[in-house]
């Protein structure tokens, strides 16, 4: 089954084909950071009009990478939600004007779903349904969403942050250092120079909801830091409290798999997905404590994509009891901005 993926949620525009949940025949993503970083963060309005003037020749591009035109399509994948809503709006009436022109069926699919599937696109379909039942945890700029999966479809929720999400807090102390954007690239970088215990850090813990994540403690732990150094300190010590920064940050991911596998216990693997899974101290710390059963995305998949749409859509379609279904076309669905935390 061959998918055009197309991701307009954030700020990348990006158009995939994809062979069968796997195979990936092209990838194109066109990123705005370059737009944005003058602002600091995401300038939504700026965001949905590089949107519209980009999606038209990315989409394009997909198909030429493919050597495919659109009558070779079997079906249009396209990012629902969750992220803002001016460029969900103009991935989501794009695809449903070529649907219209071409007569494709739409398969409309959740964002942080389909992050887990950028992390599975490589995995070797023999193995593949080995890794279920398995722990998923999202780690991106808008999400930190722990997941009990049976199977791919299958989106159990069983944890998300109560607040800033990881890589949320990434930009934002990248933001109050005089970094650009995004943060976690730069705060990376920086930690890898610096002493992780220079600075005590705050661990999270809310007593009736263990498994919740929360970073705006650690977030405001850093400011707090911050404000009582000296100029001087400042730009000595930058790179130790970014050190200490990341690694806190990254011991509540391990303290909260932990907890979550002891809940848990017949999860074959841990798949970690999103923009963050990119950090390279993270997986040391991950390989360092769940080597047999980790899952992690390459690095073509961390960030937003549309290859990770079109897988996700593969195995949405093959999960339904008349795969593959032609149709009718999919026309009528919205798009929201944000995550519903009751999907499945
Ligand atoms: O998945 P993604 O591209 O977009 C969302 O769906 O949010 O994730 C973007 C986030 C940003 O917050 C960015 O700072 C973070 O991922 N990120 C990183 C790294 N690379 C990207 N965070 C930590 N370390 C990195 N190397
Ligand atoms: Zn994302």
């Amino acid at each position: 089954m061959i998918l055009l993926g197309i991701e307009t949620s954030c700020d990348e525009t990006a158009a995939a084909v994809v062979t069968d949940g796997h195979q990936v025949l092209s990838s194109v993503i066109s990123t705005q950071i370059a737009v944005h970083a003058p602002f600091g963060g995401i300038i939504p309005e700026i965001a949905a009009r590089e949107h519209l003037s980009n999606i038209a020749p990315i989409i394009r591009q997909a198909l030429q990478d493919a050597s495919l035109n659109l009558d070779q399509i079997d079906a249009i994948a396209v990012t629902q939600g969750p992220g803002l809503v001016g460029s969900l709006l103009i991935g989501a009436s794009y695809v449903k004007g070529l649907a219209l022109a071409t007569g494709k069926p739409v398969i409309p699919v959740d964002h942080v779903h389909a992050h887990v599937h950028g992390a599975l696109i490589d995995i070797e379909r023999s193995i593949f349904q080995n890794i279920f039942p398995a722990l998923a945890l999202v780690v991106s700029g808008g999400h930190t969403n722990l997941y009990f999966m049976e199977n791919p479809t299958d989106f159990q929720l069983l944890a998300h942050s109560m607040d800033d999400a990881c890589g949320e807090a990434f930009d934002k102390v990248a933001k109050l250092l005089g970094y650009g954007y995004p943060g976690g690239p730069i705060i990376e970088s920086c930690a890898r120079q610096g002493n992780a215990t220079a600075f005590a850090m705050p661990k999270m813990v809310a007593k009736n909801s263990e498994l919740m994540f929360s970073y705006s403690g650690l977030k405001t732990a850093v400011v707090n830091h911050w404000n009582h150094l000296s100029a001087e300190d400042k730009d000595i010590r930058k790179n130790d409290l970014c050190a200490a920064f990341q690694q806190a940050a990254f011991e509540q991911i391990i303290r909260k798999i932990k907890l979550a596998l002891i809940m848990h216990p017949s999860c074959n693997s841990i798949i970690i997905a999103g923009g963050v899974a990119a950090n390279q101290q993270l997986k040391k710390m991950l390989e360092q404590n769940f080597k047999q059963r980790l899952i992690l995305p390459s690095p073509l998949y961390c960030s937003d994509n549309a290859a990770m749409i079109a897988a996700y859509a593969y195995h949405l379609e093959k999960s339904r009891p008349q795969f593959p279904a032609p149709g009718p076309q999919n026309l009528d669905f919205l798009v929201y901005s944000r995550y519903r935390y009751q999907t499945s």
